[in-house]
């Protein structure tokens, strides 16, 4: 990896300008995701976020999976799951991204370090709990999980949008709508369509399968409460390996 430079940017970094920076994998192991930062600045928006920080956010949250490029291939894109070891090593991603987006920008370190902590205490590395948790941080951690469940990797399928939704409103054997902020929550339940907008930009590479598109007409009658109205609740059972 190349050495970054010292200095805080004040405008997002350019797909170009991170991969100057962090090398041509950048662009291959998705350390450099631009619908997270769509999502994230939406997120800011809703939650009331002046203009100019959700701007700073969502730029700043392009770069949160940027220790990826240290995590060996054969763990990072394993078709399967991973041993307890692998997936220390695959963890270690949010420190590695500390380290690299420290010295120039601050604000990107931080939500690298901790974009996957839970507020119920579950996440890593540290296990943090509610308002131990930067704002930022939990905002990042529910639009990466929708970027991920929607997206398609080397070891899942994606999924449509109003399966996306259920599952984070409604959670599995391993999603738990707990882990999530639930002002945030509540958010997105109301404005799911925002992010769905958002995800499906020029960048997308999500090629859903095995599901028709449900109707979401129902989920703006449900203010301020995380539910999914029956009509969004599809079968779970063919949920492939979370992100
Ligand atoms: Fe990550």
């Amino acid at each position: 990896m190349r050495a970054v430079k010292a200095g805080s940017p004040s405008r997002p970094l350019s797909l170009d300008e991170a991969i100057s920076r962090f090398g041509p994998d950048a662009r291959n192991v998705g350390a450099y995701t631009p619908a997270v930062g769509r999502l994230v600045q939406t997120l800011c928006r809703l939650s009331g976020l002046d203009e100019a920080t959700a701007a700073d956010w969502g730029a700043a949250a392009v770069l949160h999976d940027i220790g990826k490029l240290a995590i060996p291939p054969n763990i990072l894109l394993k078709v399967g799951n991973l041993s307890d070891g692998e997936r220390l090593i695959m963890q270690r991603h949010t420190v590695v991204g500390y380290r690299l987006l420290v010295p120039f920008w601050p604000l990107a370190a931080d939500m690298a370090l901790k974009h996957h902590e839970n507020l119920d205490g579950s996440g890593y590395p540290y296990g943090l709990r509610g308002d131990a948790i930067p704002l930022s941080a939990r905002i990042l951690r529910l639009c990466d999980v929708y970027d991920a469940l929607r997206s398609a990797r080397p070891y899942k399928q994606a999924f449509l949008h109003g399966k996306a939704v259920n599952l984070l409103l409604e959670g599995d054997s391993r999603l738990k709508p707990q882990m999530f902020d639930p002002d945030l929550l509540a958010l997105f339940a109301r404005h799911h369509r925002s992010f769905e907008v958002e995800y499906e930009g020029t960048d997308s590479t999500a090629s859903p399968t095995g599901l028709s598109a449900p109707s979401l007409r129902a989920v703006d009658d449900h203010r301020g409460a995380a539910q999914v109205p029956s009509d969004l609740r599809v079968g779970r059972s063919d949920r492939p390996e979370q992100a």
